[in-house]
């Protein structure tokens, strides 16, 4: 089945994206520092877009998450606009990179938000491993797309029910698309896109935002609504109930 309609589905131009980051971007004074300090290094383009960090920003105040964690920290830019976005956050943030997060340190002290971001340094599989489950409302996955299976799995594992996790570059410069792309970071991409597609365990909606964001919602184990397992119970308890009277 083809989705394709009508509706007409603007193209993104690199003009249309200079007049939307100047009337729909407010990018706080720190954040564009770090960024003006990131664009003069070699890995700059790692660092995700002022509008994606707005606009994770927003989730961040809309979600209210008491627990944050960022898998893949780099010179510090997002876990910076998670933490002015809500005063009240803690993040945990993981790379294994110390030279790229001293940078993150240094604008993360500037802005005062460093007593709330906990950097972890080490291969982020491994520090994974050592979260319980249900630990987090918010996780954002942007780190080495050879272990993308491996953070969701894990993610999935430690977010609490309800909880989100966001996942950053599921659109790989359009090279998802692209047969000419057989390598193994395309394809562990397109792999993980196929398999939350198929999660009935979540609740998904992949926007074009930067390289692609996919956000997932953890489903509370009683089908996506707001029934607890409690209620489920009571409920069950009523209708046994009723078919009691009714057969007495
Ligand atoms: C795309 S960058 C993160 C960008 C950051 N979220 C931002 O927007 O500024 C990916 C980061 O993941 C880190 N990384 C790569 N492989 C890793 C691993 N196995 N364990 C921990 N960190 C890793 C890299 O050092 C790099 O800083």
């Amino acid at each position: 089945m083809s989705f394709y309609q009508d509706q007409q589905i603007i193209e993104l131009t690199k003009e249309l994206r200079e007049y939307l980051l100047q009337v729909g971007v407010r990018e706080p004074e720190y954040l564009k520092k770090l960024r003006e300090q990131t664009a003069n290094m070699p890995e700059r383009t790692m660092q995700i877009l002022p509008e994606q960090g707005q606009f994770i920003a927003m989730l961040v105040k809309i979600l209210n998450p008491a627990r944050i964690l960022e898998i893949g920290t780099y010179t510090g830019y997002s876990s910076l606009c998670m933490a002015l976005a809500l005063p009240t956050a803690h993040i945990i943030t993981l790379d294994k990179n110390a030279e790229w997060t001293k940078i993150a340190k240094k604008y993360w002290q500037e802005a005062k938000v460093d007593n709330r971001i906990q950097l972890i340094i080490g291969p982020a599989l491994e520090t994974l491993k050592d979260f319980k489950e249900e630990s987090f409302e918010l996780i954002f996955i942007d780190a080495n797309k050879s272990n993308y299976l491996d953070y969701y799995e894990e993610g999935l594992r430690i977010a609490r029910p309800n909880g989100v996790l966001l996942i950053d570059n599921v659109l790989w410069k359009g090279r998802v698309i692209n047969p000419m792309h057989s390598d193994s970071s395309t394809q562990t991409i397109k792999k993980l896109n196929e398999i939350i597609k198929n999660d009935p365990r979540v609740d998904i909606c992949m926007l074009p935002i930067g390289d692609g964001l996919t956000i997932v919602r953890k489903k509370d184990g009683s089908g996506g609504g707001t029934r607890t397992p409690d209620t489920r119970i009571m409920i069950l308890g009523f209708v046994f109930f009723y078919i009691f009277m009714l057969c007495a």
